[in-house]
């Protein structure tokens, strides 16, 4: 039997016959130290790509609005019904920068930082994923599709099915899924993966994600796993639910980059971003969130190395990083922003002219015109994540080069390299690899490289966001058929 079963009644269900689930909300609140205590957009791929569906979608968001200890009504913000969750300072604490961040988020990323496990943050975690529960129960109307998104929320599945069992319930893992054998270190694996197994469709970015959660479902909760479908039993070994697994890789908003990319005021920006820079024969680009998976001090060494092997000169190459602050008073993130700002102050004070930078570093997050004036500004970028559920900025660097110029140096270790083949694929633990990498991007022939890039634009064209939350959804009405 579920350990805890929860059955406050229900007075007022919800109108909403499409409810998403997320930890944060498309919007975030800018702190009154930082600013008026308005919104901006929340960082991170989640968002990225689920905001253009949910703005053609009729439905409810339930997620947190970032700001602690704040109760706020549900609002309506550019067409979507918003429906914030509270958190209190100490729940960020326990449930958000410990259990989420500093337990699940370094296990399922092939433990690059070594995960932590304290009991405190556990019963947090479970408190807050009841709420939300608690909130989608309350949003949803009879029979309403529910789709919940990612490790911060992987009990939801569970405990909705016990407030409102009419609900479909679909669940994605915007990360990977880690396999067995390190999965198995979270004293709470049982529990995990019970709480995903009451959704109807669990979603992941590869297929080799599904296979890992497939075996830990096998082995931790005994579950009869068939043709990727898991039978889930009660204490007398009946079948009372069936849960699916399959890959569904995410994509962008490939329209919205497109039209950017072809924008007049935003070309110019990228004209002057190069010439601000010095017209260099070659602009090499780095975006991500400041964080330890990205593998931004690996991408630095090998940058560092081919500046001092005379391979680039900073009068031919400028490397612009866009690090976005994320995560902050996370010890581990903490260490990461003085190790990178600690490499790039000694590769500029090593290699810097008077005219030339080496590194221009950017510690902050931009709006998207900004990025795709940056991405059709850089002949070369670079997604040299360590482990990685996607990488949605590879995706939008290629929709942004309508011209098939550019070349993508992009690590294996990230989902995205199941689709984008035709990239300069990288061990980025592999420095000298890294550097071969980086220098076959910058020497690639024109001709090359638009081969390259036209077969990756294919890929993308083909399947955006759109497609992957509609094929996402299909499957999720189809009825489970007993193997
Ligand atoms: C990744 C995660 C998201 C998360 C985002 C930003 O993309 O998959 O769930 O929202 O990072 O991280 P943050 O902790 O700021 O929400």
């Amino acid at each position: 039997m579920p350990e805890e079963m929860i059955n406050e009644p229900l007075h007022h269900p919800g109108d909403s016959d499409f409810v998403v689930v997320s930890n944060r909300l498309p919007v975030d609140r800018v702190s009154t130290e930082e600013g008026d205590g308005g919104w901006r957009r929340s960082p991170g791929g989640l968002v990225t790509a689920l905001a253009p569906v949910m703005a053609t979608q009729d439905g409810a968001w339930v997620g947190w609005h970032g700001a602690p200890d704040e109760e706020l009504a549900p609002f309506h913000h550019e067409n979507i019904d918003l429906v914030p969750v509270p958190l209190s300072a100490e729940e960020v604490e326990l449930y958000y920068e410990g259990f989420s961040n500093s337990t699940l988020w370094p296990l399922y990323h092939d433990v690059i930082a070594p995960p932590e496990f304290h009991r405190t943050w556990w019963d947090a975690y479970r408190r807050v994923n009841k709420r939300f529960a608690q909130a989608a129960a309350n949003t949803a109307a009879q029979n309403a599709t529910v789709w919940v998104q990612d490790y911060q929320l992987q009990l939801v599945p569970r405990y909705l099915r016990q407030l409102r069992p009419d609900l479909r319930i679909g669940f994605f893992n915007h990360i990977p899924f880690p396999p067995q054998e390190i999965f198995a270190q979270l004293p709470w694996r049982q529990s995990i993966i019970e709480g995903l197994l009451e959704a109807d469709l669990i979603g992941f970015q590869r297929a080799s994600d599904t296979a890992n959660f497939l075996r830990s479902a096998r082995r931790f909760v005994g579950a009869g796993v068939k043709s990727a479908q898991i039978q889930v039993k009660d204490n007398e070994g009946n079948v009372v639910h069936i849960a699916r697994a399959a890959p569904f890789p995410i994509s962008i908003d490939v329209g919205q980059i497109q039209e950017l990319a072809g924008r007049k005021d935003v070309i110019a920006r990228s004209r002057q971003i190069r010439e601000e820079l010095g017209n260099p024969k070659t602009v090499l680009l780095g975006v991500d969130r400041l964080d330890y998976t990205k593998g931004i001090t690996h991408r630095l060494k090998a940058y560092g190395e081919l500046l001092h092997d005379c391979e680039l000169t900073v009068e031919d190459a400028a490397l612009i990083q866009v690090a976005s602050p994320s995560r902050e008073r996370v010890e581990t993130y903490i260490q990461l922003r003085e190790d990178v700002e600690g490499m790039v102050g000694r590769i500029n004070g090593q290699y810097d002219t008077m005219q030339n930078t080496a590194v221009r570093y950017l510690h902050h997050s931009y709006p998207v015109e900004e990025m795709v004036a940056l991405y059709l500004a850089a002949d070369v970028m670079l997604v040299t994540a360590l482990r990685d559920g996607m990488n949605l900025v590879a995706k939008e660097y290629v929709a942004a080069r309508g011209d098939n110029t550019g070349a993508l140096v992009l690590s294996e270790f990230a989902g995205a390299a199941d689709q984008l083949k035709s990239a300069i694929l990288v061990n980025p633990h592999d420095i000298d690899g890294l550097k071969s990498g980086i220098l076959r991007a910058v020497n690639l022939s024109p001709a090359e490289a638009g081969r390259r890039m036209r077969a990756m634009r294919r890929q993308i064209v083909n399947n955006d966001v759109q497609r992957w939350s509609s094929e996402f959804l299909a499957a999720l009405q189809k009825e489970a058929t007993p193997v």
